[in-house]
């Protein structure tokens, strides 16, 4: 199979499955916590390198207190739960977004997460928190500026140089973006770093993502023809 570095994922449809069992939304959220391990877990054996998953966006704030409570204690269960393995597994864990508009409990959790595996050299699990693209793009433009204004950056600045800016520049490029639960949309995710990717949109709620799900998509994704803009020699 083709190799596939980088693969994000939009893990939608955690509320739609919750409901469709009868269960709160949390629930729904919950489950998808699980997911997250099983699916890194998978990730790895299957090569991938880099997965990069969205787990709160800067618009997700607009939901209940009650949510959005729960989505921010959701990385203490999920990395007291699972973090020994992780270490374990040679994982290294990553976080994108503003850490600084976080509860601070929940931010403490995650830089922590970060630095316990700092030295790991296997799978990077990247994390998307209060994570918003076009505000990474904003946030960039303006740390370029400053450096301009200091004296510390010119006007030299090409494609590479504008990534070192962004929260993903420890990252390659997306090979694979997929959005779980049936949407095809980006929903503010990625939007530089997908500029080249595959996509792929699967009806499953991301709780019902399972392995073989995830195998079937780097299949298909193995298929494709990536051009980058050029002709096929
Ligand atoms: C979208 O489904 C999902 C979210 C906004 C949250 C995703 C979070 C997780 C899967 C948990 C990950 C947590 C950690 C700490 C790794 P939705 O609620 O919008 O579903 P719906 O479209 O059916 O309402």
């Amino acid at each position: 199979m083709k190799e596939c570095s980088h693969v994000a994922i939009i893990m939608d449809g955690n509320g739609r499955w919750a409901k469709a069992q009868g269960k709160p939304r949390t629930a729904g959220h919950l489950a998808g916590a699980d997911n997250v391990r099983t699916i890194a877990i998978a990730a790895n054996e299957l090569g991938v390198k880099y997965l990069t998953l969205y787990a709160f966006s800067t618009e997700n704030w607009k939901r209940s207190q009650e949510e959005v409570g729960y989505l921010m204690k959701l990385p203490k269960f999920f990395f007291e739960k699972y973090m020994k393995e992780f270490i374990g597994r040679g994982f290294r864990i990553r976080i994108i977004g503003e850490m600084d508009a976080l509860p601070e409990g929940t931010a403490q959790v995650l830089r922590e997460a970060e630095e316990e595996s700092a030295s790991n050299t296997g799978l990077s699990l990247n994390i998307a928190m209060n994570y918003g693209s076009q505000r990474e793009i904003l946030l960039a433009a303006k740390a370029y500026a400053r450096d301009v204004a200091e004296g510390k950056a010119d006007l030299n600045l090409d494609e590479t140089g504008f990534e070192q800016y962004l929260m993903t520049k420890d990252f390659p490029p997306v090979d694979l973006l997929i959005r779980t639960s049936g949407e095809q949309r980006i929903s503010n995710y990625l939007l530089w770093q997908i500029a080249y990717a595959e996509l792929e949109f699967v009806d499953e709620a991301w709780p019902e993502f399972t392995p073989e799900v995830l195998k079937r998509c780097l299949e298909e994704y193995s298929h494709r023809d990536r051009r980058f803009g050029g002709v096929k020699q």
